[in-house]
């Protein structure tokens, strides 16, 4: 198992795609369970677990994974993080299934720390071009029409340090600034309508409590269509590293714009340009202009396992691809798979539900003949917006940008089961 990704200086390790051999038989039935060996003791012998009574219903008020789940975690990149205070660390997404990702492994991105707010205290306050100035208590917020909605939020930046090259040895690292959860909350449109926007309203700037006071412009549009204030996740109240007690939840847009502990939203009539919407989450191209205002999350996908945290441990035999697809525009039509660096592609088995702008999980089963494989994954949207490989980005926006990377990732299988991200040209 790979912990600590590394940091490459140029490309992590380049291979040529006329190297490549075949890998995979996909006919044939290997079987996937084993004759065990007569007098396995786990099985003749009766074990503890088996003989004593467990921890009774007093034990664990607040139920957490079991003991043997403990490397699950959120993980940083020690050489990303200088200060812990304005970073980020990662999902584990190479240990998860399914689309909702457990709350307590949402990755996590401040600018300035995890506010701590008593939610008695906290206000959401609406100004600007208004009928009527409000303040909401969160007792208040709760007496408007709730909505339940699945949807994923990716940050901007996720993939970001895979521009120049492969470098981060894990998905967990490459593209773990992703979490799914299922939000609680009200519609934006219900609150502005209590309010009342002006016919000169436009834009609408969200804002946060924390020392940070994160601030972005939100076209009036996006607000009055889908956007809610969400107040709960995963059933159950928000957790503080996202944003209690209220955060805006911005569906398939940037990461950046879901303002966490969410205090103030104003209504103007041009967007306010916050550093956070000019120097920052804006795409620098080769001929010197910027691409400004990319709000909505392009089509994207990424095999969790196998991955360079999730090698293959079992040997040749049947083999079980997992992955997750998203798009900013809808929901996944289609997820290709090929185990041959893009010669070959197979189509993928979506399960589960296909929630719009939510995770969509994809599984590909075959049988490995030792050989080594190179793993991609390319998703196709509702849209039929198709996901580029990281060449065709390069072609297209050059290489000085940091944020929305969608390139198609590729990972390395060696003989022996171990997973590398590597690049093919
Ligand atoms: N909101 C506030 N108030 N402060 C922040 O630092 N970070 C933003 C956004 N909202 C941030 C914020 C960024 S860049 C991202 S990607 C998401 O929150 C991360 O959400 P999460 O921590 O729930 O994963
Ligand atoms: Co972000």
């Amino acid at each position: 198992m790979t912990d600590t990704p590394s940091k490459g200086t140029a490309t992590r390790r380049g291979f040529l795609k006329a190297g490549l051999t075949g890998g995979v038989a996909l006919a044939g039935a290997a079987a996937a369970g084993r004759a065990v060996a007569a007098g396995d003791p786990l099985i003749t012998e009766v074990q503890d677990w088996n003989r004593y009574p467990g921890d009774g219903v007093d034990a664990r008020p607040y139920g957490t994974p079991s003991q043997f789940e403990a490397g699950v975690v959120r993980k940083n990149v020690a050489w990303l993080t200088a200060d812990p205070i304005s970073s980020v660390n990662f999902t584990p997404l190479h240990e998860l299934d399914g689309i909702i990702t457990p709350s307590g492994l949402c990755f996590e991105r401040h600018h300035a720390g995890i506010a701590e707010i008593d939610p008695a205290s906290h206000r959401l306050m609406i100004n600007g071009l208004v009928d009527k100035p409000l303040v909401f208590t969160m007792a208040d917020l709760k007496r408007f029409p709730r909505h339940n909605k699945v949807y994923f939020l990716e940050c901007a930046a996720n993939s970001g340090m895979e521009w120049r090259g492969a470098q981060l040895n894990g998905c967990q690292f490459t593209h773990g600034m992703i979490h799914c959860v299922m939000y609680t909350g009200v519609l934006l449109k219900d609150i502005l309508a209590e309010a009342g926007v002006t016919t000169a309203g436009k834009w609408v700037l969200a804002e946060g409590a924390d020392a940070s006071a994160m601030t972005r412009s939100i076209p009036l549009e996006k607000a009055l269509d889908d956007c809610m204030v969400a107040f709960a996740m995963n059933g159950e109240a928000l957790r503080p590293e996202q944003g209690y007690p209220l955060r805006l939840v911005v569906p398939g847009w940037e990461g950046n714009m879901w303002v966490k502990w969410l205090r103030r939203l104003e209504v103007g009539d041009q967007p306010w340009q916050q550093r956070e919407e000019t120097s920052k989450y804006t795409d620098l191209l080769a001929n010197g202009k910027a691409r400004r205002f990319t709000w909505a999350m392009d089509v994207k996908s990424v095999i969790t396992s196998p991955s360079p945290q999730a090698p293959i441990t079992h040997g040749r035999g049947r083999t079980v691809l997992s992955g997750l697809a998203w798009s900013g525009n809808g929901t996944i039509k289609r997820v290709d798979v090929s185990v041959d660096g893009g010669r070959n592609w197979h189509t993928a088995r979506i399960d589960g539900p296909s929630l719009s702008l939510a995770l969509h999980r994809f599984y590909y089963e075959f049988d490995w003949d030792g050989s080594e494989l190179f793993l991609q994954s390319r998703a196709i949207d509702e849209q039929g917006f198709v996901q580029p490989t990281k060449n065709a980005l390069r072609a297209a926006r050059g290489e000085n940008s940091i944020y929305h990377n969608n390139g198609i990732q590729t990972w390395h299988v060696s003989k022996d089961g171990v997973v590398e991200n590597v690049e093919i040209s």
